[in-house]
């Protein structure tokens, strides 16, 4: 098949992302502009010496030029800009739901205050509901580099928005803050009525999904690819049906695989995990969903109806309500029937 035939199809696809930082949304071009109007410098002299320094050898690489990238961010409509700049580019690739994290704590430990982070991709996100058609949710992500305590405050600061908030994750650098570092304050977000998800085993062992598991209580694991180690692990995830939000670009840029050919996306299908594929930090790994689902699809071959499953399995374990992934699921089938 043409190559062309796969990008309009993959392109065609009604599409979920249920794994994205918005602050891995944040293009150099705009980093550029809002550096400029907070009158703030940025180390690199312009776009295309930030873009040269986008090599990383590992996750901690990558998330020491992330947080530098963030910190221009200070007004209400930063975050604004930075939230819509997004849901326009995911737009025109026919995603249709988002469910996305921020991280509070690289802008409230700049003093920047958490109200005008949250409402400033608050109102993008619900301007995007009405203009672009694309739904949402919002995950408040705890930073796991940081203490317990430091978390157990930010979800304080969340517990007047839980209208807006659905549930709370975890990232930032996994190796040495194990899930079980933040259990006592999963337990709180739990008990106040969040929703929980955790990064595991990125490039952390498969004991900390288990730990995601047994002690975040988490409804989905985000990446998870060292699953594969644990056979009996494996088989736990499949019988549950715990999702898992993997994400191609990143774990290729971040040096999780060596090369996309290697991407153990079969493997897992064979297993019957739920797999979904996400775009991680589209800003710094080379492409949002439609450019992931493409390296994926050249790399392993897939077929048509093998990419389909994938987009269904991003709304089978997206938090839409029955009928509204009832819907998702059928119009995938109709497409794939089409197309
Ligand atoms: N924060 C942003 N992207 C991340 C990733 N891939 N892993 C952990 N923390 C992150
Ligand atoms: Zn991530």
């Amino acid at each position: 098949m043409k190559d062309s035939e796969m990008l309009s199809f993959i392109q065609g696809l009604p599409k979920t992302e249920l794994h994205l930082h918005i602050e891995g949304t944040f293009e150099p071009e705009l980093m550029f502009k809002i550096a400029k109007r907070n009158n703030l410098e940025i180390k690199y002299a312009d776009v295309e010496e930030l873009k040269r320094a986008y090599s990383f050898n590992n996750l901690q690489e990558f998330l020491d030029i992330y947080y530098a990238g963030a910190s221009v961010l200070i007004e209400e409509q930063d975050f604004y800009d930075l939230t819509w700049a997004y849901l326009t580019k995911v737009h025109e690739e026919n995603v249709k739901h988002v469910e996305i994290f921020f991280d509070p704590q690289t802008h409230t430990d700049r003093n920047v205050s958490f109200e005008y982070v949250l409402n400033g991709i608050y109102k993008a996100l619900e301007d995007g509901q009405k203009q672009l058609g694309i739904s949402f949710k919002l995950i408040m992500s705890f930073l796991r580099h940081l203490d317990e305590a430091s978390a157990f405050k930010t979800l304080e600061q969340a517990l007047p928005y839980k209208d807006k908030i659905i549930a709370v994750g975890l990232d930032s650098s996994e190796l040495g803050n194990p899930p079980s570092k933040f259990k006592n304050v999963f337990k709180k977000a739990l008990d106040e009525g969040f929703l929980t998800v955790a990064h595991a085993g990125e490039e952390g062992p498969s004991e900390y999904i288990r730990e995601a598991l047994d002690l975040l209580k988490v409804g989905r694991i985000d990446h998870g690819n060292r699953c594969l180690d644990d056979i009996d692990l494996v088989k736990r995830l499949a019988k549950e049906q715990m999702p898992l939000t993997l994400c191609p670009l990143s774990n290729l840029e971040l040096k999780v695989i060596k090369d996309l050919k290697e991407y153990p996306l079969l493997k897992m299908m064979e297993h019957n995990l739920l797999v979904t594929i996400n775009s991680d930090d589209p800003a710094y790994f080379g492409g949002y969903m439609n450019e992931n689902f493409w390296g994926i699809t050249k790399a392993l071959n897939l077929s048509k109806s093998q990419i389909a499953e994938l987009a269904k399995n991003g709304f089978k374990a997206s938090w839409l309500s029955p009928n509204e992934k009832q819907t998702y699921l059928k119009e995938i089938d109709l497409y794939l029937l089409n197309n």
